[in-house]
């Protein structure tokens, strides 16, 4: 079911153009992915997405409702790329001044137990580590209950156990309450694990689909043969058939192989003739 729909999205900055022309289409329940270089444009397109700033042309519609409308406000929930909390106020005060803002606020020892808040509770927002922050962050985002979260590169700078750790309690979000999650990244693997992919670059969408389509369309499987003599060897390979064949011919002369499909990484490569990052 479809739950937010873009068209035509452009904004300029001057006479910059930052956003061109993209079209989205976001299903409810899914976590979708844009993915691009720095200065792609997706903190620009999640800004008008929220509200925050006027698209140049073009429309945003969720659920009929445009983004200038409260009722739209109260059914999602942002933790933007740099963080808009107050430093100077502790983490509660920070998360109960927004939860005071809303009807029905979500339970917020609820929130304080699925991010693990209750130690850093009274302490000052400021004085938090990254993870720390992030954590809050999220939680603040969270606080109406919103059907639609937007994550502006949430992970940038977090330890692999935090990452997970913020993980675990999204999917369990997702599973348990249907909760949309649309995500900028750099993270590859964070990619791959979305239901939809929009890939990004200057300002247009170069490809879109799921993950294993764009790996399908854009990469080819690779198959690493490693050889008695300690030599190795990349192939490309088009299928399984071929990779066995490949194998069968080899295998007087390998001691092992590696087959696996092309990833994110190298359907962005081929699309762009760049790395992402
Ligand atoms: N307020 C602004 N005024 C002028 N130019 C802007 C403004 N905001 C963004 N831009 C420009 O628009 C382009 C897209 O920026 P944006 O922040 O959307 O990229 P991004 O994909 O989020 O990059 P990053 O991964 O570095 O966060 C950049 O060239 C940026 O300089
Ligand atoms: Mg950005």
């Amino acid at each position: 079911m479809k739950l937010l729909q873009a068209t035509s999205l452009t904004k300029k900055f001057q006479n910059k153009i930052a956003v061109d022309n993209i079209n989205l289409t976001i299903n409810k329940g899914d976590f979708v992915v844009f993915l691009g270089p720095n200065g792609a444009g997706k903190s620009t397109t999640i800004n008008m997405l929220t509200g925050i700033i006027q698209p140049t042309s073009g429309q945003i519609e969720f659920d009929e409702k445009t983004t200038i409308n409260r009722e739209y406000r109260n059914k999602i929930g942002v933790v933007f790329q740099s963080s808009v909390l107050d430093a100077n106020l502790s983490v509660k005060d920070n998360i109960m001044t927004r939860a005071k803002m809303y009807n029905k606020p979500t339970q917020i020892q609820l929130l304080i137990n699925k991010f693990n808040l209750e130690s850093i509770w009274k302490q000052k927002y400021g004085s938090l580590s990254g993870g720390q922050r992030r954590r809050v962050d999220i939680a603040r985002a969270l606080v109406n209950n919103p059907e639609l979260l937007f994550l502006d590169e949430p992970s940038t700078g977090l330890d692999i156990q935090t990452r997970t750790a913020i993980w675990d309690v999204l999917n369990q979000l997702r599973h348990d309450t249907g909760l949309t999650i649309i995500l900028t990244t750099h993270y590859l693997e964070e990619a791959q694990t979305a239901d939809y992919v929009y890939i990004i670059d200057q300002g247009k969408i170069i490809a879109e689909d799921t993950v294993s389509k764009l790996q399908k369309q854009y990469t080819k499987n690779i198959l690493t043969l490693y050889y008695q003599n300690g030599e190795s060897k990349e192939l490309t390979v088009n299928d399984k058939n071929q990779a066995i064949k490949i194998l069968s011919d080899n295998s007087q002369a390998i001691s092992d192989f590696e087959y696996r499909p092309g990833t994110m990484n190298d359907v962005f490569m081929n699309l762009t003739g760049k790395e992402i990052r």
